[in-house]
């Protein structure tokens, strides 16, 4: 049905591109060493039969006409990472479905509908802050202002893709339409699959992420001087505002809150803080309750900053709805795990977010998940075994084939 050796040599020689010093893999968006890996996907989707373009964004597309002029398939994830991740996280996704459409070609299989297998451009939002940028400008959301996000040397994106090299056309040029359906693989990236002693499990709906950034200003001053009672410490108000928004969370039953990023100034061992800047990364299932935590944790931040004369700025970075799956898709998905996995079925939700999410507008979504050892991503430690990777092939290859027919 599908070629696993061919795939899980795949993955392996793609890790090996921005692999860092820390045994994880760094690639980020619009660099080298993505670049040197898009030219590995783009030949690998030219063995699988593929016609490859790349659009205004840097998406890479591969494209295989159907047997009869019908709305497009779309498969894909991405490759680019978060800092020091793992090897799986997204590039399965990609190579999955390359692998699917290398079978069909091994098998001499036309399918009726078109497919489009689409590496997309930077999923994680790690050099910008700001994610999903390929699967936004295929589903039309990307907006001229949404260039203008900066990574941390003040480059927009809208400069990364000129320096990128890629020529500049207008984002309307990248939105894809007639759509059936969208399909992606992607690693579970938590315990649930694992502790049911299955490989591959079907996907009910994805958590939205809500991604601010807070700036606490206070004043400078020397160490040794300022009485304790006279300070306008930022980090100290930062330490406290912090570990609520952990509490926050915590008195909820599905919200969850990460603190991913800080940066102190002037960061110095005998001055007082004088800004200081972090990261929330809440996501729910629940919308509403994702919400709510938000607003619980605006509340207490500003009376906290008010309470120690500091000055706070909050910034929404992106904000991003819970997608829920089709359920059609998801029956189709079910009937070919138990096809091929003859294991239970399991059905869950995604804490992670993933470009299908985009689609929510203009298609339907399914996804596909493959276990993760001990749960663990965005970590050197993520893995997936070789038959879990196969399995997933298999059954994205038999959904394929029967969504095909639908
Ligand atoms: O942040 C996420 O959930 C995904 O890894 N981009
Ligand atoms: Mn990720
Ligand atoms: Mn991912």
């Amino acid at each position: 049905m599908i070629n696993g050796t061919r795939l899980n040599e795949r993955i392996e020689k793609l890790a090996t591109i921005g692999k860092d010093e820390n045994g994880g893999v760094s690639r980020f968006s619009y660099t080298g060493t993505e670049k040197e890996a898009n030219e590995l996907v783009q030949q690998w989707m030219e063995e699988a039969g593929l016609t490859v373009q790349e659009d205004a964004v840097g998406n890479i597309i591969g494209s295989l006409e159907g047997t009869e002029d019908l709305p497009v398939i779309v498969l894909g994830s991405h490759i680019d990472t978060v800092p020091n991740g793992g090897k799986y996280d997204g590039a399965l996704g990609v190579l999955t479905a390359i692998e699917v459409a290398h079978s069909l070609k091994d098998h001499g299989k036309r399918l009726k509908h078109p497919i489009k297998i689409i590496s997309f451009k930077d999923e994680e939002g790690t050099r910008f802050g700001f994610g999903m940028i390929g699967s936004r400008a295929i589903a039309g959301t990307l907006t001229e202002n949404d260039l203008e996000h900066e990574d941390d040397n003040g480059v927009t994106i809208k400069q990364a893709i000129q320096n990128f090299g890629l020529e500049e056309r207008p984002l309307s040029t990248a939105v894809l339409e007639n759509i059936k359906l969208y399909l992606e693989v992607h690693i579970e990236q938590g315990k649930i699959l694992e502790s049911n002693e299955v490989s591959v499990g079907n996907v009910t709906g994805i958590a939205g992420p809500l991604w601010l950034q807070f700036t606490l200003k206070g004043l400078a001053e020397h160490a040794g001087t300022t009485p304790m009672n006279q300070r306008q410490d930022a980090l100290a108000g930062a330490s406290v505002i912090i570990s609520e928004i952990e509490n926050i969370a915590k008195q909820t039953d599905s919200t969850v809150a990460t603190v991913g990023k800080l940066s102190v100034k002037p960061n110095g061992v005998n001055v007082i803080p004088e800004e200081v800047q972090w990261t929330v990364d809440l996501r729910d299932i629940n919308e509403a309750k994702r919400d709510a935590v938000e607003k619980n944790i605006r509340q207490f931040a500003n009376r906290e900053a008010q309470k120690r004369n500091l000055d706070l700025t909050i910034t929404e970075l992106q904000r991003i709805a819970p997608v829920p799956c089709d359920e059609t898709i998801q029956q189709v998905i079910k009937e070919s795990i138990d096809e091929i996995s003859q294991r239970k079925i399991i059905s869950l939700p995604s804490g992670a977010g993933h470009d299908a999410m985009q689609f929510r507008n203009v298609a339907p979504v399914g996804m596909i998940f493959v276990r993760s050892k001990d749960g663990i991503s965005h970590n050197p430690k993520e893995f997936s075994s070789e038959s879990d990777i196969e399995e997933s092939g298999r059954v994205l290859y038999s959904t394929l084939l029967k969504v095909d027919q639908q």
